[in-house]
């Protein structure tokens, strides 16, 4: 068996070797392109061209090129044109290598390679920006912003002032609104209105940021970022709900985006409020029933996002809450309420505590001069809003007057109480 698995590449290969003899047997010479060159013409961009050999012989023979680019990616292809066009971060330089070949029926001989090279940029290491994120956000109107945000390098002076510029297309522009790190250096940039477009998926969005120094010199930074990869999706729009008995409809239309938008998916929050537990459930269907608990409250809130095979962006914000439900209606336990609620219980609490003091105050003053009221004990009778008798008892001590207040407020004083005896005891 091994053998003949064996035998076949070697006839194959033998076979092509008597293929490509035809043109090496005719003693054809085949030689490298002449000047070749590379040209950045944009930020990111590369253009190389060369020439064929002014001394190739020509007859019927096809002409192509190989192109290997070898920095800052390795790629290879064949063109019958004599220049190329790449897109490739370049602050770490270029380099690329290509050759002749020459095609004859179906055999085919190849040159030696010539290469070009592009210096990476000089600058210090570490001064150039680290962490570079981007985020694209799509207006109602389709005009797209830009966010950038990113760090200063480890080894940037104090005084490094760094300049952002983002290429789309054709169209380069140089970032006007930049914030700052407590050293004043730029450390993020916003463009509110872009040339970025509606395009077809896996159009380059090329982020180049340099920078000075008095120093040093600032090594510059490029990034490449796929469009729809980084824009912010928008929420879903006109989210709807209906509830029959304990059938909930919840419905919703699609978010404004740039991109595809036939593939999206939703996740949806459930918060049942009176029970304080979220349920978080996802669709890629425009419509969601559920059953609900109908005497519990609920808010339901949605986000987007494209589906990971159709060029997922950044998940969307949530929508505003909507509320279902009988529980309280119209009064959703929300952050007010709920502050409103902590307000009155500290005021309570003081209140007890301003209440105890004076209890105190005027249980030992009620020991040592029984008959004389004092201002002290008028104060109280203002908080508690009592009527003189049951003010009174904060000063007799008596049982029965104690019990004249209502049953927990009571057993409250008789704890002061305790806790005033204990104090006299000290
Ligand atoms: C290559 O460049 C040199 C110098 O610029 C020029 O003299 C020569 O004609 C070019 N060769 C070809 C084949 O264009
Ligand atoms: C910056 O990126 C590095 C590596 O990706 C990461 O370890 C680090 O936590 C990031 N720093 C900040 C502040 O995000
Ligand atoms: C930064 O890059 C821009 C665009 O390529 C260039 O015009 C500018 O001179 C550069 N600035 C520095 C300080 O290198």
């Amino acid at each position: 068996m091994a053998t003949v698995v064996s035998i076949f590449p070697i006839l194959l290969w033998t076979m092509m070797a008597f293929q490509a003899n035809p043109l090496q047997a005719k003693g054809i010479q085949v030689l490298p392109p002449a000047n070749f060159t590379l040209t950045v013409t944009a930020l990111a961009k590369i253009l190389l061209q060369w020439k064929p050999n002014p001394d190739q012989e020509q007859k019927n023979y096809t002409v192509r090129y190989d192109v290997e680019i070898m920095t800052p990616v390795w790629e290879v292809y064949d063109t019958k044109y004599t220049h190329s066009t790449r897109t490739a971060v370049l602050h770490n330089g270029f380099s690329a290598r290509i050759r002749t070949l020459l095609l004859y029926n179906n055999s085919q001989i190849e040159s030696n390679w010539v290469t070009a090279k592009l210096q990476a940029p000089s600058g210090a290491v570490e001064t150039s920006v680290t962490n570079l994120s981007c985020v694209i956000y799509t207006a109602i109107n389709n005009i797209a912003s830009l966010n950038c945000t990113w760090l200063a390098g480890e080894m940037a002076p104090k005084d490094t002032k760094y300049f952002l510029f983002y290429r789309y297309n054709s169209y380069t522009e140089e970032c006007q609104e930049y914030s700052k790190d407590k050293w004043e250096r730029n450390i993020g940039c916003r463009f509110p209105y872009t040339y970025i477009k509606t395009s077809e998926i896996g159009q380059l969005v090329v982020i180049h940021i340099n920078g000075s120094s008095k120093y040093t010199a600032i090594k510059p930074f490029e990034q490449l970022f796929y469009e729809n990869t980084i824009e912010k999706v928008n929420p879903p729009r006109n989210v709807t709900m209906s509830l029959k008995q304990n059938n909930l409809q919840i419905n919703w239309e699609e978010p404004v985006s740039f991109f595809q938008n036939t593939c999206f998916e939703y996740e949806l929050s459930i918060h049942n409020l009176k029970m304080g537990y979220k349920q978080i459930l996802k669709t890629k269907a425009n419509s969601f029933e559920l059953l609900i608990d109908d005497t519990c409250r609920y808010s339901i809130q949605i986000k987007a996002n494209r589906q990971s095979w159709c060029n997922e962006g950044f998940w969307s914000d949530w929508t505003d809450p909507l509320y279902i439900g009988k529980d309280q209606p119209g009064t959703p336990i929300d952050s007010k309420a709920s502050m409103v609620l902590s307000a009155l219980v500290v005021s309570i609490c003081s209140m007890a505590m301003l209440i105890a003091i004076i209890c105190r105050r005027c249980h030992l003053w009620s020991r040592l001069f029984p008959p004389i009221p004092t201002p002290k004990t008028n104060l109280k009778y203002l908080f508690l809003n009592n009527n003189y008798q049951r003010a009174r008892s904060c000063t007799s001590e008596t049982e029965t007057e104690i019990g004249s207040y209502p049953e927990d407020f009571r057993s409250y004083t008789e704890d002061l109480y305790s806790d005033v005896l204990e104090d006299s005891v000290i």
